[in-house]
């Protein structure tokens, strides 16, 4: 493969859970990553330098920490200073947090919203003016069915996730003149830390409303950021697709 015919992806939440099961899954695809994560971790070094070798192509750690305004734009404008292509944008990194609407405070809220809204907002701005100018690109964005779904207790994280599926429609209108594609991935529970917290009970109640009555593993979700990076989906714009197991809207 030559340089022209390489695909080059950011992929931010790298570290574990459905961030990492996407960068392996990308990489396995021939994709060159921009693995992003919080802070420096050497054993992370360690594993992406033998996955690249594995795969044969490169995998670049990127750390910042994205409730950190001037250093999400520090990272980002560092890989558009490496002047290479940059064909995919998917935003993985989020953070949850569960509590009622009485007890959920003002900091709290703005605390979650800089992670699952702002900065990646941010990002996509950066990004996408490198796409722009070459009349190309796609990102996907994971939000929840939690953005979709009214549950009581996720006022923080159910908004921001909602706001981030506006963003995602909103933002495909605008970039579609410039062949950039703008989606999003609504996962249902999936088997990560994020859900480590949550009892027994709780995780039983959600998945007794699904059909397929089990979490997804991270690598589901994986397959269908894959599809949605990729020429695969390239007649969808401005879309949710939900990957939950089947819970039945209506
Ligand atoms: N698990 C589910 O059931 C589920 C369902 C629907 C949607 N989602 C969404 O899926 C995405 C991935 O979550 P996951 O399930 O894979 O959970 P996870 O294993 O806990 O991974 C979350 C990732 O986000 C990163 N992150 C969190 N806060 C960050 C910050 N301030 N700066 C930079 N990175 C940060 C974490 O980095 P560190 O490694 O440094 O902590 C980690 O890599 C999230 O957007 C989540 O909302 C998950």
């Amino acid at each position: 493969m030559n340089a022209t015919d390489e695909k080059n992806v950011i992929v931010t939440g790298a570290k574990k859970g459905i961030g990492h099961a996407t960068v392996l899954k990308l990489a396995q695809a021939g994709y060159n990553v921009w693995a992003c994560a919080r802070a420096f971790d050497a054993e992370f070094e360690e594993e992406l330098a033998k996955m690249a070798e594995k795969y044969g192509v490169w995998i670049e750690p990127v750390y910042f920490d994205l409730s950190d305004e001037g250093l999400t734009k520090e990272a980002i404008k560092g890989i558009i200073s490496e002047k290479k292509k940059i064909d995919v944008l998917v935003n993985v990194a989020g953070t949850v947090f569960n509590g009622s609407f009485a007890m959920t405070s003002m900091t709290k809220i703005k605390e979650i919203f800089e992670v699952n809204f702002f900065n990646q907002i941010q990002i996509m701005q950066m990004i996408s003016r490198s796409m722009m100018r070459k009349r190309n690109g796609v990102i996907v964005n994971v939000t929840s069915v939690s953005g979709i779904e009214i549950t009581e207790g996720k006022l923080a994280y159910g908004s921001s996730k909602a706001a981030l599926i506006y963003a995602t429609k909103a933002i495909s209108r605008e970039l579609a003149c410039y062949n950039i594609r703008v989606n999003a991935i609504a996962p249902g529970l999936t088997d990560t830390d994020m859900n480590k917290t949550i009892s027994e009970d709780e995780i039983a109640v959600v998945l007794n409303r699904s059909s397929l009555k089990r979490m997804a593993q991270p690598e589901e979700i994986a397959n269908a950021i894959e599809f949605l990076a990729s020429d695969q989906s390239s007649f969808m714009t401005g879309q949710v697709l939900i990957v939950d197991g089947g819970r039945l809207w209506c």
